[in-house]
């Protein structure tokens, strides 16, 4: 009788401990796979928290992280020695205390330079001490600062002159194993304005979201056939919040496209662009639109 008892114990025990793990796994799933549903609505840190931080810092990204964005927004260019480092321009002129383009130094002269300095002296109402002589970071130190903690949204810059750009890229996500959650949970997304980046990276790897950003210059609204071009391989399209008015979403999303604007910083203009269909927004101040969530 008491074994019988016993046994019973540890059958309903064992019961409890089963429907737990269970319940808090589907959480997490939950969490996870929300990002790249049907009425998600992505906050993406524009060159990380770029508003109060040095833009593609460790800072920057650790307070994007922080204040709770979707993604933390890097661009990416290739050095000499054929590393990737976390700039937006081609050259380090504006964001570090050097000069000259990326693609033309190494790995160790990069390193070098204080890639702070400039922002304290921009934002002095902002500005910190840590951010003096704070380094421009390599891709492969924000993927060891963050790991699978935050999602990344990665573009590449000026691709056609960094010849294995995205073979890197592709190596280092799974390195750090970052492509095990695709779709549609969202891990990583990459994003280029070259479609020819993009394509290439769609054959190495066809499960990576991609998305397409378009240029300023365009003026027009792409056609229902260039859509569809893009939809050949991307997810989505990335587009500045001043040209996407209500026809240009409409149009995008009727060919099964994303639609993220960039930059917008506003509550306003961001609650007018989702109410217009927008799917998510990269922006330089997380703290000013997180009323969007
Ligand atoms: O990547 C989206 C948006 O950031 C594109 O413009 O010049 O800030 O990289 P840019
Ligand atoms: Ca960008």
């Amino acid at each position: 009788m008491i074994i019988l008892k016993g046994l019973l114990t540890v059958l309903v025990v064992g019961l409890i401990c089963a429907a737990l793990y269970i319940l808090l796994d589907a959480g997490d799933n939950d969490q996870q796979s929300a990002l790249l549903d049907e009425d998600a609505f992505l906050l993406i840190a524009h060159r990380g928290a770029s508003a109060i931080a040095p833009e593609h810092t460790l800072a920057s990204y650790q307070m994007a992280v922080d204040m709770g964005a979707d993604y933390i927004e890097i661009d990416l260019q290739m050095t000499k020695d054929g590393v990737l480092v976390a700039l937006h321009d081609d050259a380090v002129d504006r964001t570090t205390d050097g000069s000259g383009k990326v693609a033309e130094m190494d790995l160790a002269d990069i390193k070098k330079l204080d890639a702070g300095s400039w922002f304290n002296a921009e934002n002095p109402g902002r500005a910190k001490g840590e951010y003096v002589g704070i380094q421009v970071p390599t891709l492969e130190e924000i993927f060891t600062a963050f790991g699978d903690s935050t999602n990344y949204y990665i573009e590449t810059k000026q691709p056609d002159e960094s010849e294995g750009m995205e073979e890197n890229l592709l190596e280092l996500l799974n390195q750090f194993e970052l492509l095990e959650e695709c779709l549609p949970e969202g891990k990583v997304i990459v994003q280029s304005f070259s479609s020819d980046s993009l394509t290439a990276i769609h054959g190495m790897d066809d499960d990576i979201p991609l998305i397409q950003l378009i240029d300023n210059s365009e003026q027009l609204i792409p056609s229902h056939e260039a859509f569809e071009l893009y939809r050949e391989y991307a997810v989505g399209i990335g587009v500045s919040h001043r040209k996407a008015d209500e026809v240009y979403i409409a149009a995008a999303r009727e060919a099964g496209l994303w639609v993220h604007l960039f930059a917008v910083d506003e509550l306003a203009e961001g609650k007018k662009l989702k109410s217009l269909g927008a799917n998510g927004i990269f922006t330089n101040d997380i703290d000013a639109v997180r009323g969007l969530k």
